[in-house]
C-alpha cells in the first residue's frame, strides 16, 4: 500500500466555538480511511478539522508500525507536540478561555496497537492510547480523559462493532470531499509472513457484509464520488456475508458494485497472489469499471527466500497469475512491492529477483530494505544481513524499476487516455488527474474539470507522471 501523510479533510460547520481536531496518518490507505472516519465520529463533539497542530485542541496520530522508521516518526513527533502543549499550558491565563486551553494527545493507529504501554511510559504526554478496532468508542474515551489519563484502549478485534458506528456519519451528508474514495472492505491478516507486523496489529482478517459495502459505496457516488479503491489489508480474501447470507468473494463484490449507476472506476488493494481466484481474474476482463491497474506484492523472486517469508507461492504461481490476468486484460498495468535484505538473502537470491522483475516488466513498485521488527519470527533469525549489502541492492533494484516505470509511462505518449481529476496543481488553471493506469496526469487550463473524466492526449511522459492535452470535455 501506498504510504500517505496528512490530515482528513471534513466540513467545518460546527457551532460558534469549534474545537480544534488535527489527525495526522502515517502509513497504508487504510489509517487514511481510518482517519477521516475518525474525524466523522468526533464532529458531533464539535469538532472540526485544523490543519496544523499548533492551533488544534485535539491531536491525533495515526501511526504505522510496518518499519522501524515508521515507528520511531511517532516518538519524535509526539517530542514536538509535547513542547507545544507545555507551552499551551504555560500561557494558559492569556489563551482562549479555560475549557480549550490544554491540548488532548492521542496515538491510534498500528503502534498504538503494538506499544501502547511503551508510548504511555516513553511520552507522559500522551493522554490516550487508542487501538484501530476502537476507534468508535473515542468520543466516550475523550470524556473519561477529561477525568483522568491514561486510557489505553486495545484492539477487541470485534471490526462489526467499529464499521457500525463509524460510517453513519459518512453516509450522511459530510462525508464526501473530491470524486474519489477510498472504502475498507476487508481488515486484518491470517497470512503470516515471517517479517510483517501486521497480522499482530490488525488482528484477524475480517470482512463486511456485501449489503454495509453497497450502502456506503451508494451514498459515496450521490455526493459525487467517481471513483472508489476497495481497501484491505488482503482485500482479496474478502468473504464478507452476501445476499443470502453465504461468504462473498471480491469478484462478486465488484460486480455488485459495477451495477451502481454513476460509479465508473472500481480500484482494490492490496492483494495477496494466493487470493487471485479465477472469478477475480475473470472479473478483470468482464467488467469495465474495474481499472486496469493490480497492485500485486511479491517480496522476493527467489523461492528460498519466499519460503523463509512463509509467503505460502512460490516467484512461479507468481508469475502465472500474472499471465493469467494479462491474458483477459492485456493492458493491464502490474505494480508490486519488494523486500531486499531478508534475513539470509544471498546475491544469487537477489540475483532471482531482479530476473523476475524483468519477467514482469512493472508499471509502478515500491521497494523497502528488511526491518526487523519487534515479535516477528524473522527478526530472531540468525541470518541478517548487514545494511550496507542490504542498500546496495536496494538501490540496484530501484534502478531496474524506476526504468521500467520510465517506460510504461513514455510508452502512454501519443494515447488518449480518460483521465478523472481529481485536484488543483501548482501552476494557475493546472488540474491534475488520474488515467486507468493510476498515473498522475496533469493538464493546464483544466482547473474547470475537476470531478470529471475527459480524453486527454498524453504529449510527455517522465519516472513519477505524464502531461497531455484535452481533447474532449464532455459533460460531468
Ligand atoms: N498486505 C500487503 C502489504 C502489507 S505491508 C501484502 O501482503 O502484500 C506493505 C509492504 O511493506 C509489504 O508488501 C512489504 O513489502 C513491506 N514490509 C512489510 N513488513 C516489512 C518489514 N519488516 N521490512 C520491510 N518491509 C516490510
Ligand atoms: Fe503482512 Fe504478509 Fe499479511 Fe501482507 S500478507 S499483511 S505482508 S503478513
Ligand atoms: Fe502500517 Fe498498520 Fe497500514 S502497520 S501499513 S498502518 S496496517
Amino acid at each position: 500500500m501506498i504510504e500517505t501523510q496528512g490530515s482528513p479533510s471534513v466540513a467545518d460547520d460546527t457551532g460558534p466555538a469549534p474545537k480544534r481536531l488535527f489527525i495526522k496518518t502515517y502509513g497504508c490507505q487504510m489509517n487514511v480511511y481510518d482517519s477521516e472516519r475518525m474525524a466523522d465520529v468526533l464532529r458531533p463533539l464539535g469538532y472540526a478539522s485544523t490543519d496544523t497542530a499548533e492551533d488544534a485542541d485535539f491531536v491525533i496520530l495515526n501511526t504505522c508500525h510496518i518499519r522501524e522508521k515508521a515507528a520511531e516518526k511517532v516518538y519524535s513527533e509526539l517530542g514536538k507536540l509535547r513542547e507545544l502543549k507545555d507551552a499551551r499550558t504555560t500561557n494558559s491565563t492569556t489563551a482562549r478561555g479555560s475549557s480549550t486551553n490544554s491540548m488532548i494527545i492521542a496515538v491510534a493507529g498500528c503502534v498504538a496497537q503494538a506499544e501502547g504501554e511503551e508510548i504511555m511510559r516513553r511520552q507522559p504526554a500522551v493522554d490516550l492510547v487508542v487501538g484501530p478496532q476502537a476507534y468508535h468508542q473515542l468520543p466516550e474515551l475523550l470524556t473519561r480523559t477529561a477525568r483522568a489519563r491514561g486510557e489505553r484502549i486495545g484492539a477487541d478485534f470485534a471490526p462489526n462493532a467499529k464499521f457500525d458506528a463509524m460510517t453513519s456519519e459518512r453516509i450522511g451528508p459530510r462525508g464526501v470531499k473530491g470524486p474519489t474514495a477510498f472504502l475498507t472492505v476487508q481488515e486484518g491478516c491470517d497470512k503470516f509472513c515471517t517479517f510483517c507486523v501486521v497480522p499482530y496489529t490488525r488482528g484477524a482478517e475480517w470482512s463486511r457484509p456485501v449489503a454495509d459495502i453497497l450502502t456506503e459505496a451508494g451514498a459515496l457516488v450521490e455526493r459525487g464520488v467517481r471513483e472508489i479503491t476497495l481497501l484491505g489489508q488482503n482485500v482479496n480474501a474478502y468473504n464478507g456475508a452476501g445476499p443470502d447470507g453465504d461468504p462473498s468473494t471480491l469478484a462478486r463484490l465488484a460486480h455488485a458494485l459495477a451495477g451502481i449507476p454513476g460509479l465508473d472506476r472500481l480500484r482494490y488493494t492490496t492483494s495477496h497472489p494466493n487470493d487471485m481466484s479465477a472469478d477475480l481474474i475473470a472479473a478483470h476482463g468482464e467488467l469495465d469499471v474495474l481499472m486496469p491497474y493490480l497492485h500485486l506484492p511479491v517480496q522476493s523472486g527467489a523461492d528460498r527466500i519466499l519460503r523463509l517469508m512463509n509467503r505460502k507461492h512460490g516467484p512461479k504461481t507468481y508469475l502465472d497469475v500474472i499471465d493469467r490476468i494479462r491474458a483477459v486484460r492485456p493492458d493491464i498495468a502490474i505494480s508490486g512491492d519488494f523486500i531486499v535484505g531478508f534475513p539470509g538473502e544471498t546475491d544469487r537470491d537477489f540475483q532471482d529477483t531482479l530476473a523476475l522483475v524483468r519477467q514482469v516488466n512493472y508499471a509502478s513498485a515500491f521497494s523497502f530494505m528488511y526491518s526487523p521488527r519487534p515479535g516477528t519470527p524473522a527478526a530472531a533469525m540468525a541470518t541478517q544481513v548487514p545494511d550496507a549489502v542490504a542498500r546496495e541492492r536496494l538501490h540496484r533494484l530501484q534502478a531496474l524499476l524506476f526504468e521500467q516505470q520510465t517506460a510504461f509511462n513514455a510508452s502512454q505518449v501519443g494515447k488518449t487516455l480518460p483521465v478523472l481529476f481529481e485536484r488543483k496543481g501548482r501552476s494557475p488553471g493546472q488540474a491534475i488527474g488520474r488515467s486507468p493506469y493510476l498515473q498522475s496526469v496533469h493538464v493546464e487550463n483544466g482547473e474547470h474539470l475537476l470531478g470529471q473524466i475527459v480524453a486527454v492526449e498524453i504529449e510527455s511522459g517522465t519516472q513519477n507522471s505524464l502531461a497531455g492535452r484535452i481533447i474532449q470535455q464532455k459533460a460531468a
